[in-house]
């Protein structure tokens, strides 16, 4: 079956969806998530039109953007529905829809299939990087935190609850999730990439730290 123009749809959907979003997904981010899902698919298999499809909406029932999560999937499913996606194949797109979400690591929905793996590790891989950093300086910004506190450093080995308590600033979000990115991933792919990326961001942050100090 030619899903070409169910693509089409969705990404059209998508992007009305995401317009003038400021919280780090915007349609770009949707898109960036898309293209590392379709990279790693390419090496790693899997259903190419579960993965683009969960891809593609797997930001529309995340709750910080939306208040009906449940009214949202019942939209989702008639959009496939009507376009004659099988019932099974609509349950898997949902279902690595809901795994992706980071949550602090609460989330109730766990990592199952391939399909499901690649979509999270397609959008953990954005939030690495040079792409995360940026990100993370827009978000922050956008919250108006602090950029760093010069304690940050000692505060590495605290909980994900510590440290959203006791330090807010765009440099402690990088202990406070984008660091143990890399441990997360599932394909050998992500976790390859993942790896150059962290310690792009570790030489980053030892750049950070030394402009801070005026070192010169
Ligand atoms: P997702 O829902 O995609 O898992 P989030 O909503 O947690 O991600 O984050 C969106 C983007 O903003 C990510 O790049 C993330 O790293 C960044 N971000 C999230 N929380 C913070 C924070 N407290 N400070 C700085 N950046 C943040
Ligand atoms: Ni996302």
């Amino acid at each position: 079956m030619d899903h070409s123009h169910i693509i089409e749809d969705a990404k059209k959907w998508v992007r009305d969806f995401h317009a003038q979003d400021a919280t780090g997904h915007d349609y770009w981010h949707i898109m960036r998530v898309y293209n590392n899902a379709l990279s790693l698919q390419d090496e790693e298999g899997g259903d190419r039109f579960i993965i683009e499809v969960a891809a593609l909406f797997h930001d529309m029932i995340d709750y910080k953007l939306i208040g009906n999560v449940d009214q949202q999937i019942d939209e989702i499913e008639r959009f496939l529905d009507e376009r004659d996606v099988e019932a099974d194949t609509i349950r898997r797109i949902i279902h690595a829809m809901q795994a992706v979400s980071f949550k602090g690591g609460t989330n109730a929905v766990k990592v199952g299939s391939l399909e499901d793996a690649i979509v999270q590790d397609a959008d953990r891989l954005d939030a690495l990087g040079a792409i995360g950093i940026a990100r993370t300086f827009v978000y922050g910004g956008n919250k108006g935190h602090d950029m760093h506190h010069p304690d940050t450093q000692a505060r590495e080995n605290m909980t994900f609850e510590q440290y959203s308590q006791e330090d807010n600033t765009m440099i402690s979000h990088f202990y406070e999730k984008l660091l143990k990115l890399k441990f997360l991933m599932h394909t050998d792919t992500a976790k390859a990439v993942a790896e150059a990326r962290h310690q792009f961001m570790e030489n980053y942050l030892e750049q950070f730290y030394a402009e801070w100090d005026g070192k010169i």
